[in-house]
């Protein structure tokens, strides 16, 4: 397994692995402390392609709490050791001042998809995030790159920023892969205290009681948000800052469900604060 740390470097690596014209490129991008979401990820670019490629990098431009980009887990050579045992091929780990030299002042604003749920809590976030994908994109040029349903929202501003600006990769969505109790697989699960990280799997179970009712006949938006909501509210440790409804592709909110749609929650443990999503199809 080769380590690059600038985009040169692993842009001709990338080059040098096209020895046909079908080989294909895997790309997963991650911001570290890899865990079995992750590793999902990595498994299904390498039962896809013929090379591999991860990311590795901290983007402080996605992280709109500075506190937050600090406490943010780090653990490289845990991660390095995972990606080996995995098979993957390279691993690019640009430093933040390879990544944004003084003077950089490029972004990709992305529009629509991005404003609703994630984008309302944590401004720029998303624009952040386009930003360095496109960055990552331009530097690895793969084939295909492979992201988790866990981030919903992030999945879908991907698709729309790839399809506007012909990047021409497939983007790969894969399903969120979750602890025992429910709780999807985040690196910021390790911030939890032992309370909290009791109580959390109601993220999760609360999600699932609205696609209880979805699959039982209830299309109102508002119902089913109410029925999130209220499970919640018999956590005293669970502090939700949204609970949504909203259009699968577009991620626009709805009053009925009518089409693919989503149910997307923010909710806080402590100072940690959990994403989580289930999908309704009519
Ligand atoms: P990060 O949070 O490290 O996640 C990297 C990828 O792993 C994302 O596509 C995310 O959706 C996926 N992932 C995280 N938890 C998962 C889970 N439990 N199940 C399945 N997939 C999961 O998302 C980012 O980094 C960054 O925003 C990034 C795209 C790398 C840009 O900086």
């Amino acid at each position: 397994m080769i380590i690059c740390t600038t985009p040169r470097e692993i842009r001709d690596w990338v080059r040098q692995q096209r020895v046909s014209p079908n080989t294909t490129v895997g790309f997963v991008p991650t911001m570290g402390a890899l865990h079995d979401g992750h590793l999902s990820l990595m498994r299904l670019a390498r039962k896809e392609c013929n090379v591999v490629v991860v990311s590795i990098f901290v983007n402080p431009l996605q992280f709109n709490v500075q506190a937050d980009f600090d406490k943010y887990p780090r653990t490289d050579e845990q991660d390095l050791t995972l990606c080996r045992e995995l098979g993957v091929d390279a691993v690019y780990m640009p430093t933040t001042d390879v990544m944004y030299p003084l003077g950089h002042e490029t972004t990709v604003l992305p529009g629509a998809t991005a404003e609703p749920m994630e984008g309302a809590g944590r401004p720029g976030h998303f624009a952040g995030v386009t930003t360095v994908v496109t960055k990552l994109f331009n530097s690895v040029q793969p084939d295909c790159a492979y992201f988790g349903q866990k981030d919903y929202q992030q999945l879908a501003v991907i698709r729309k920023m790839a399809d506007d600006l012909d990047m021409g990769i497939k983007i790969v969505g894969a399903p969120t892969v979750r602890a025992d109790d429910g709780l999807a697989m985040s690196s910021r699960n390790a911030r939890l205290s032992p309370q909290d990280r009791n109580a959390a799997p109601i993220v999760h179970r609360g999600l699932n009681a609205a696609k209880h009712a979805f699959d039982n006949g209830e299309r109102d938006a508002s119902n089913l948000c109410t029925i999130v909501s209220d499970m919640y509210a018999t956590e005293s440790l669970a502090h939700p800052e949204y609970v949504s409804i909203a259009n699968a592709r577009t991620l626009q909110p709805i009053k009925k469900v009518e089409d693919p749609a989503v149910i997307a929650v923010a909710v806080w443990f402590g100072d940690v604060r959990l994403i989580d999503n289930i999908e309704l199809r009519p």
